[in-house]
C-alpha cells in the first residue's frame, strides 16, 4: 500500500502506477531529498515537535540510506511513486517509528520544491564553472593569435578587417552575460519553499529560518502557495542555457565555415572532427554541427516548461511533476556544449595566412579610401560615392583597389595623393581603429585586459 494509502480500498493498476510515477527521474535528487529531510528533523527535534532519541535515528537511518544510493547498493521499488516516497518507505522499513515520524508537518509539495531548488543551484553552480572554462579558452586564443587579421563580415559579406582576437572576445562577451544569467537564476532558485506544508504552512512551530540556514538557502519564501507552485527558477535556468546555446550555436556555425574549403581559416583536430563511411578525404565537424543542432533540444525545454506552467491555478497541481526533466536535460546539454567548444577552440589551427588574404579581397579597404578623401574636405556621402565607382571600376577590370594606379586613382579624384597606399593594407586599416571597443590593436589589447579582469 502506498504511503498514503489510508483512505483507499483499492490499488491503481501497474500501468497507472507507472504513468504516475516520477521516480526514475527524481533519482538524480536523491542526496537533495536526504538532505531536505535530515535538515528538517533537525529542526522538528530542536523546536521540540519530535523527541532527540527519533532525531538521531531518523539522521542515522538516512545517512545509511544516502551511502547506499552512493554506492548503488539501494534496493529501488518502483512501486514507490516518487523519490520522497521510496526514501521515507525505505527508512520506516529500516528504522520503524522514527521514520514514521519524518514527515510531521511536511507535504511532499514543499519537499519536492526544496529537492528541486537544492538541485537547481547545483546545476547553476556547475554550469558557471563550465562557462568560465570556455571563457579562459577564448581569452587564451584571442591572446596567442592577437595579430592575425581576418575579414569581418555584414550579411557574410567582406566587410572591413578585423583583428581575429577581436572576434574571439566578441563571444567572451556573450558568454560572460550568459553568466550573469546562470548566477541570476541560482539566485532566484536559492529560497527556501520547507515550511510551507502542503499548501497552507502548518500549526506545528516549525523555524523556517532554521531549515534555510540548514540547507544553505539564502532566505525563506514568504508565501506558503507560492513556495510549493513557483517553478520560475527553472525557467530561469532554461532561459539562461537556451541563450547560452544560442550563443554556442553561432560560435560552432561559424566554426563549420571556417573549417570548409571554400574559407580555410582554421583547421580543426583531429580529435574533434570525423570521417565519411565512404568518402576517404572526409573531415568533418562534427561536433560543432551537434552542438549547433541540440540548441534545439534546449529551447525545446523552456518551451515546454513555459506550456506546462500556462493557467496553472495555485497551489500544487501534479502537473508541476513534470518540471523536473526539462532543465536537467538543458543543463547537461549545455554543460556538455560548453566542453566542446573549448576543447574544439583550443585545440584548432588558426591559418593565419589564409585569413589575411582573404582580408585582402572583397575591397575591405574601401570604407578606408572614402574616410581617406574625407579627411582631405569632401563631404563623406560624395566620398562614398567616388570610391563606389572606383569600386564598380576594379570590377570591370577585374582589379582589386589595391591594383589602381596612381593615375587611375586621381582620375576619380585630384585628392588622392601617394599615400593613399597606407590606407589599402588590411593591418593598417584594422590597426586605425582606436576607438574603445574597436579592432584596433591598443583597443583590443585594453579589450583583452578588461576580459581577464572579468574573469
Ligand atoms: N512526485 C511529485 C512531484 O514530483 C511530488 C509531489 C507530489 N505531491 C502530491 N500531492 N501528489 O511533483
Amino acid at each position: 500500500m502506498a504511503l498514503w494509502g489510508g483512505r483507499f480500498e483499492k490499488g491503481v493498476d501497474a500501468f497507472t502506477q507507472e504513468f504516475g510515477a516520477s521516480l526514475e527521474v527524481d533519482k538524480a535528487m536523491a542526496q537533495q531529498d536526504i538532505a531536505g529531510s535530515r535538515a528538517h528533523a533537525k529542526m522538528l527535534a530542536e523546536q521540540g515537535i519530535i523527541s532527540e532519541d527519533d532525531q538521531a535515528a531518523i539522521d542515522a537511518g538516512l545517512a545509511d540510506i544516502s551511502g547506499q544510493i552512493e554506492r548503488g547498493e539501494f534496493a529501488w521499488d518502483v512501486n514507490d511513486e516518487d523519490i520522497h516516497m521510496a526514501v521515507e518507505g525505505a527508512l520506516t522499513r529500516n528504522i520503524g517509528t522514527p521514520g514514521a515520524r519524518l514527515h510531521t508537518g511536511r507535504s511532499r509539495n514543499d519537499q519536492v520544491a526544496t529537492d528541486i531548488r537544492l538541485y537547481a543551484k547545483e546545476l547553476c553552480q556547475h554550469l558557471i564553472e563550465g562557462n568560465d572554462a570556455l571563457r579562459r579558452v577564448l581569452v587564451d586564443v584571442a591572446e596567442k593569435n592577437f595579430d592575425v587579421v581576418m575579414p569581418g563580415y555584414t550579411h557574410l559579406q567582406h566587410a572591413q578587417p578585423v583583428l581575429f582576437s577581436h572576434h574571439m572576445l566578441a563571444y567572451f562577451w556573450m558568454f560572460t552575460r550568459d553568466h550573469t544569467r546562470l548566477v541570476a537564476a541560482l539566485d532566484a532558485a536559492d529560497a527556501n519553499p520547507l515550511g510551507a506544508a502542503a499548501l497552507a504552512g502548518t500549526t506545528y512551530p516549525l523555524n523556517r529560518q532554521r531549515t534555510t540556514e540548514l540547507l544553505g538557502f539564502s532566505r525563506a519564501i514568504p508565501n506558503s502557495l507560492d513556495a510549493v507552485s513557483d517553478r520560475d527558477y527553472l525557467l530561469d535556468l532554461e532561459y539562461a542555457c537556451s541563450v547560452s546555446m544560442m550563443h554556442l550555436s553561432r560560435l560552432c556555425e561559424e566554426i563549420v565555415l571556417w573549417s570548409s574549403t571554400e574559407f580555410g581559416f582554421i583547421t580543426l583536430s583531429d580529435s574533434y572532427s570525423t570521417g565519411s563511411s565512404i568518402m576517404p578525404q572526409k573531415k568533418n565537424p562534427d561536433f560543432a554541427e551537434l552542438t549547433r543542432g541540440k540548441c534545439g533540444r534546449v529551447y525545446g525545454d523552456l518551451m515546454a516548461l513555459l506550456t506546462t506552467m500556462k493557467s496553472l491555478p495555485l497551489a500544487y497541481n501534479k502537473d508541476l511533476q513534470e518540471c523536473k526533466e526539462g532543465p536537467m536535460d538543458a543543463a547537461k546539454t549545455l554543460s556538455d556544449c560548453m566542453e566542446i567548444a573549448a576543447g574544439m577552440l583550443e585545440t584548432m589551427q588558426v591559418n593565419a595566412d589564409v585569413m589575411l588574404a582573404q582580408a585582402k579581397t572583397g575591397f575591405t579597404a574601401a570604407t578606408d579610401v572614402a574616410d581617406y578623401l574625407a579627411k582631405k574636405g569632401m563631404p563623406f556621402r560624395d566620398a562614398h560615392r567616388v570610391v563606389g565607382e572606383l569600386v564598380l571600376y576594379c570590377e570591370k577590370n577585374g582589379k582589386g583597389l589595391e591594383d589602381l594606379t596612381a593615375d587611375e586613382f586621381r582620375a576619380a579624384s585630384e585628392l588622392f595623393d601617394d599615400d593613399i597606399a597606407a590606407d589599402l593594407d588590411p593591418e593598417g586599416i584594422a590597426r586605425a581603429r582606436t576607438t574603445y571597443g574597436g579592432t584596433g590593436h591598443a583597443a583590443v589589447r585594453a579589450q583583452l585586459e578588461e576580459a581577464k579582469a572579468v574573469l
